[in-house]
């Protein structure tokens, strides 16, 4: 049982979750028309991360007994001038997205809801590897500036990543 508060204000993140994924999976597509199929990949696979994200927040709501409700999405931006500036935004995204799962955590500490404290461990983990992998791509695209060919490098290194479910994640996405 979790208070209507709590229930409300995770209701909310739930949502920003699954607005997180269609941001990336716009970047997807625009880095797909700058030629970075690898960065397209890259992206597709946050996409679905988010979604993972997303769907976290759904079981633990839907598993405390709340009908949850999904709300009208924002726009979603889909025009960008580089690889760089995806970047950015990403880490500006996820940024936000930190900020609002500690104000998660301190209103379920405040509430002692110790149910929730625990689902939000995860989230609070996983959001310094989010980051940390944003600062990482964005320090590599800082040196190498224009040069195509070092860009294209990037890109040869972000075709590597592989989407690779949480343990323990609900419903396969
Ligand atoms: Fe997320
Ligand atoms: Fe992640």
């Amino acid at each position: 049982m979790i208070s209507k508060s709590m229930a409300a204000s995770l209701n909310n993140h739930m949502n920003f979750e699954l607005h997180s994924s269609l941001i990336y999976l716009s970047m997807s597509s625009s880095a797909n028309e700058l030629g970075l199929k690898g960065a397209a990949n890259w992206f597709m696979v946050q996409y679905r991360e988010e979604m993972v994200h997303f769907m976290k927040f759904y079981a633990y709501l839907v598993g405390q007994g709340i009908n949850i409700e999904l709300l009208p999405g924002k726009e979603v931006p889909n025009s960008y001038k580089s690889l760089l500036e995806m970047m950015q935004k990403t880490l500006d995204h996820e940024q936000i997205i930190t900020g609002c799962i500690n104000e998660l955590s301190e209103q379920a500490v405040q509430e002692k809801d110790h149910a929730t404290q625990i689902f939000l461990h995860w989230f609070v983990t996983e959001q310094i590897e989010e980051e940390n992998n944003d600062r990482d791509l964005i320090a590599k695209l800082k040196l190498v500036g224009d040069n195509g060919h070092g860009i294209l490098m990037i890109d040869a290194e972000m075709a590597q990543r592989q989407f690779v479910p949480p343990v323990g994640a609900p419903l396969a996405v």
